[in-house]
């Protein structure tokens, strides 16, 4: 059977950095995102025994060895589970360019997850399509559920799972994700979390997460932007700080990312309710109210060094549609 899926990517409000169990993806805090309406990934799965062997191809671009390979191994414990031999024809195409920090990661395997479990015929849960999709990316759990999402850390893989706090219709808040750089990015998130525990700032960091968590959440519960918006700059300052000071140092940001970072600050000052995010790389996410959209796009054109910016609604979790890509 051929299926195919469409996944959101997400933002963090609060970042992922760091695994207690590197195979199994298990974080070493909980997180909570959005997720993202123009940035997404579309993937077609078929099982058939028709196949010789795994073919796994992307749209507009080339998979390296590595993520062909982690595809394949998606592909396998999705047989292990459906208990079926059959290969698989995989096809895939983003919205996005690769490796943007637009997380191309998470969208690919919420995409690969739902797709191919449906196209394997076997029906789960959102929790443990989660779980699945967790294994091949971390952050990838949280671009299943609708809208506003919470990744449990947990205490073991079943505990580990993402789950919906609002549905994407629950509050116009926008990201216009502001490309700075589109090459693929030098250090992946997963290379970058790796040395994570040599940072003097670690245990602070982990230390903070909880309450800024609850915080998030009541900030998002009273729809209160201001609240939100300082405690998702703190966060993403301490992520990088942790990064920055990790042996080796992981630095994502170039010149226009800290432009970005003080613009954000005048603008602010000026009256625009606007704050910044930033993943692995030096793209920024700036977070603020649909009815502020003009005046944010209007600001950032201003700005030197802008390649392009990828404008973004809350968006729906990961579904199947009747689109196929072959
Ligand atoms: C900085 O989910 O890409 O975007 O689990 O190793 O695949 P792996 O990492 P990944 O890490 C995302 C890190 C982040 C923060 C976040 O999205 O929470």
């Amino acid at each position: 059977m051929k299926q195919t899926a469409k996944a959101p990517s997400n933002i963090a409000f609060i970042k992922y950095w760091g695994k207690v169990n590197e195979q199994l993806r298990l974080p070493l805090n909980s997180s909570i995102s959005m997720n993202l309406s123009g940035a997404f990934t579309t993937t077609t799965v078929e099982f058939s025994s028709e196949y010789p062997k795994d073919e796994v191809q992307l749209v507009d671009g080339e998979f390296s060895r590595d993520e062909q390979d982690k595809v394949i191994a998606a592909l396998d414990r999705i047989r292990q589970h459906a208990n079926i031999s059959a290969r698989a024809k995989v096809v895939t195409k983003n919205s996005f360019p690769k490796g943007s920090g637009a997380a191309s990661s998470a969208s690919g395997f919420a995409a690969l997850t739902v797709a191919g479990f449906a196209a394997a015929g076997v029906s789960l849960s959102e929790s443990e399509l989660t779980v699945f999709a967790r294994i091949g990316s971390g952050s990838a759990c949280r671009s299943i559920p609708d809208g506003f999402v919470v990744w449990e850390k947990g205490q073991n893989s079943d505990s580990s799972y993402a789950y919906s706090l609002y549905p994407y219709t629950y509050w116009d808040l926008r990201d216009v994700l502001v490309i700075v750089d589109s090459e693929m990015k030098k250090i992946s998130s997963s290379a970058g979390m790796e040395q994570v525990t040599t940072s003097p700032a670690l245990a602070a960091r982990l230390a903070a997460i909880p309450q800024r968590m609850e915080a998030v959440k009541t900030a998002l519960a009273s729809k209160n932007l201001a609240a939100l918006g300082e405690i998702i700059e703190e966060d993403c300052i301490d992520m990088h700080h942790v990064a920055q000071t990790q042996h080796p140092p992981v630095m994502y940001w170039n010149e226009t990312t800290k432009i970005l970072i003080d613009a954000v600050k005048h603008w602010r000052q000026s009256g625009l309710p606007v704050y910044f995010t930033i993943d692995a790389g030096p793209n920024v996410h700036l977070i603020y109210e649909g009815k502020d959209e003009a005046a944010v796009v209007a600001e950032v054109k201003k700005i030197v060094g802008i390649e392009t910016v990828i404008l973004n609604k809350p968006a729906p979790g990961t579904t199947l549609i009747n689109e196929h890509l072959f």
